[in-house]
């Protein structure tokens, strides 16, 4: 997925990382690599996407792709490796479409999507998100039980008592960087305690994620972040293996799928997986709530007031802030509105735009309390609908509803960057103030 744009709208590995291509230089200090038009691509239908991944001080941090739907085709073409896709991919920006490509796995599949085991010259493939249904389903069987509404009913207290932690560590300065000191923490500290892995390895977790998902398309760095984390995977898998315990990686570990263990390759997959997935989605989202709540401050203070409303808060938020983009591989040759796609082609889901279409939402670029449904993509849909949907919902409003609990009105910081990009690095930083 990663490759300095791709690291910013997609938690997808690419060869592409690791290809040296002609590079193009991108805002976000990285490079990215972009294809050749492929011959059945008319150049009419190719449009630049590299104006959707600019950092933006607008309140509407996905504010470029503000009247795509009126101004380009239905689909079109991009030459760079958009959201994820490993060629160059055709995008749909339409909900109604974004809807079907997630739905119809048979004719949009994810087989090569997430492959971070590349990096390190391994064939395993990341469970469950790069396998198709029906093959799917078996694994979700497997993982479900842990994220469902009981099980984080259960988890809620430690989440609740991690979160506190946390604020009582700046809580009487009068100021924290959101993004590093809180966002940054907590949802690894909270995966931590799901998988059972030692709190007093979080040091070392987080500079293997970062290695990972911030540096850029330095394949060096990230392949040392990915070969760390599963290294340490590997160990504690072997750890639980002798002696069993009560978390998801020993459920795994000892649990079957068509009533047999999972292979050595299917345990590192699914293990490794849920890391990739979890931590930057959760942080990148926490910032842009805040974010949002500096530029408006009568939101802040309605919801401080009313913590019942959080959340449907939570759930517009996330509409807001679609940080991951879809990538799916066509299996026939079909057309899409003009498009004529063939088997092998990457399509995207730009979730960031169908969040916003008017067809679905009505004043879609609004923060609104009172949407009668509000079935966005930024957890994805269809079969590889986000595992971790419920847990990150309950971090959010558990993050949100204390934040705003015990730290006053607070607003940015005099004179620090507001910038926030349109995708999973949203902003590594955001100094807060208020009065202690
Ligand atoms: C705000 C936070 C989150 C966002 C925005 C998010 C977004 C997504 C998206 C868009 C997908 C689908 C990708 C695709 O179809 O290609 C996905 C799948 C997934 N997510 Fe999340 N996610 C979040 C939190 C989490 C958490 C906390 C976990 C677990 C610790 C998690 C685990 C997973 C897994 C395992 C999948 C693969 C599901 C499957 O293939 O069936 N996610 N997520």
């Amino acid at each position: 997925m990663i490759g300095g744009k791709l690291a910013a709208n997609s938690y997808h590995m690419t060869e592409a990382t690791m290809a040296s291509e002609a590079p193009v230089q991108t805002n976000l200090g990285g490079t990215w690599p972009t294809t050749e038009r492929p011959a059945h691509v008319p150049p009419e239908m190719v449009r630049d996407t590299v104006v959707y991944y600019q950092p933006t001080t607008d309140v509407d941090v996905f504010s470029a792709t503000a009247g795509m739907h009126e101004t380009l085709p239905r689909v079109f073409f991009s030459l760079d490796k958009f959201g994820g896709a490993m060629e160059g991919s055709w995008v749909v920006t339409h909900y109604d479409d974004i809807r079907d490509v997630y739905q119809n796995a048979e004719l949009y599949s994810s087989r090569e999507t997430a492959n971070f085991q590349q990096m390190l010259g391994e064939t395993w493939k990341m469970i469950p998100i790069s396998i198709d249904p029906p093959e799917h389903g078996k694994y979700r069987l497997l993982l479900n039980p842990w994220f469902s509404p009981k099980a984080i009913n259960q988890m809620e207290p430690r989440i609740r008592a991690t979160i506190n932690d946390l604020i009582d560590t700046f809580i009487d300065k009068g100021e924290c960087d959101v993004a590093y000191d809180f966002g940054r923490l907590y949802p690894v500290r909270v995966f931590m305690d799901l998988m059972g892995f030692p709190a007093e390895k979080l040091e070392e977790f987080l500079q293997w994620e970062y290695a990972l998902l911030h540096s850029y398309g330095d394949v060096q760095k990230m392949t040392w972040g990915i070969g760390s984390a599963v290294a340490y995977c590997r160990e504690y898998i072997e750890e639980v293996r002798a002696r069993p315990a009560n978390n998801l990686t020993s459920h795994i570990v000892h649990g079957k799928v068509d009533g047999r263990p999972l292979t050595e390759d299917e345990i590192i997959g699914a293990v490794a997986f849920l890391w990739v997935g979890g931590l930057d989605t959760v942080a990148a989202t926490t910032s842009l709530m805040i974010r949002r709540l500096c530029f408006d401050q009568a939101l802040q203070t309605k919801l401080r007031d009313n913590p019942a409303l959080i959340p449907d808060a939570v759930e517009e938020f996330l509409r807001l802030h679609p940080i991951v983009n879809s990538p799916r591989l066509v299996t026939r040759d079909h057309e899409l509105h003009g498009a004529k796609l063939k088997a092998g082609d990457w399509v995207s889901c730009f979730n960031s735009a169908g969040n916003f279409d008017e067809a679905e939402f009505s004043d879609p670029r609004e923060f609104r309390l009172d949407r009668p449904s509000n079935r966005h993509f930024t957890l994805a849909g269809g079969a590889h609908r986000c595992l971790g949907s419920h847990l990150a919902r309950r971090e959010l409003r558990i993050a949100l509803g204390e934040f705003l609990r015990r730290v006053p009105q607070f607003d940015f910081k005099p004179g620090c960057d507001r910038a926030a990009s349109p995708g999973l690095i949203a902003m590594p930083r955001l100094p807060v103030v208020w009065k202690a």
